[in-house]
């Protein structure tokens, strides 16, 4: 993780995870939007672009509606913004299921970003075919250098992008950036980032907002490494930490011994 000016309200929870606690979920996700604003500068100046990995869910809206309305849209310059996506449904990209669309009704669309830059999955179609076309994209564009930044969620039964529990995409060849994914418990195909792409990259947050999120935060972060149950836990590395950005309802059951202090962006 790039330091900020944050990083002394961050608390290392175990040796692939951190997180800051920045107040309640208004706070939270103005603490998202700017730091997605330093991101994107600081990478822009270091190395001329932001490479991005977007995903879906409500709080990703919610930052990407920020980040696009009128106060923030002029503090990135989006003409050097790439955007790729962390995991997408297999459906085409006008359905409101998509998570291309989502991104782009929530605002992306509105903004400067060209469109050669912007690389949404197919996974409508041929998905083992296509995961390996967007891999292959991936590699020819970055030209074999890691993604700046990844933005996750965490759903309800630990998983994370399409990398849900205990399936394929858990156990692909580490060579694999991208792969289709069946998941049974929704009966559906999904395309995924896998975790070797996921924790190659330079920057990754995982955002958990609301008491929905208190449950499976505090099993993530409490039992023990077992990223086939809870594949979240497979997010972060020992050199390349992971952030969870968690709101005051999120984080009710951590430990109140941890010493969590709070911070504005
Ligand atoms: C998707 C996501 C998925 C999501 C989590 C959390 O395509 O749905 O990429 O992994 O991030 O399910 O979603 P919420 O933020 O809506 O709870």
């Amino acid at each position: 993780m790039e330091k900020f000016n944050y990083s002394d309200q961050i608390v290392t929870i175990d040796d692939r995870h951190e997180v800051i606690i920045p107040g309640g979920r208004i706070e939270t996700i103005a603490f998202c939007i700017a730091q997605f604003i330093r991101l994107a500068s600081h990478c822009i100046h270091q190395r001329g672009y932001f490479a991005v990995a977007l995903s879906g869910g409500s709080t990703p809206e919610e930052i990407f509606r920020g980040l696009s309305g009128e106060i923030n849209r002029y503090k990135v310059d989006w003409e050097r913004v790439i955007l790729f996506w962390s995991d997408e449904r297999s459906v085409p990209p006008d359905a409101k299921e998509s998570n291309y669309r989502m991104a782009m009704d929530a605002g992306f669309s509105t903004l400067p970003i060209p469109e050669d830059n912007i690389f949404r999955m197919k996974a409508e179609e041929e998905p083992e075919r296509n995961a390996k076309l967007y891999e292959k994209l991936i590699n020819e564009k970055l030209s074999g250098a890691p993604l700046d930044f990844v933005m996750l969620g965490v759903g309800q039964d630990g998983h994370t992008a399409s990398l849900f529990p205990k399936t394929h995409a858990l156990h692909t060849s580490e060579d694999r950036l991208v792969v289709e994914n069946f998941v049974p418990k929704i009966d559906t195909w999904r395309m995924t980032m896998t975790y070797t792409c996921i924790n190659a990259a330079r920057n990754v947050a995982i955002y958990a907002l609301g008491a929905g999120k208190a449950e499976i935060l505090e099993k993530v972060l409490s039992q023990p490494f077992d990223p086939d149950t809870y594949p979240i836990q497979g997010v972060g590395t020992p050199e390349n930490k992971a952030l969870f950005i968690v709101d005051e309802d999120a984080a009710v059951r951590l430990k109140k011994s941890s010493g969590f202090p709070h911070s504005n962006a």
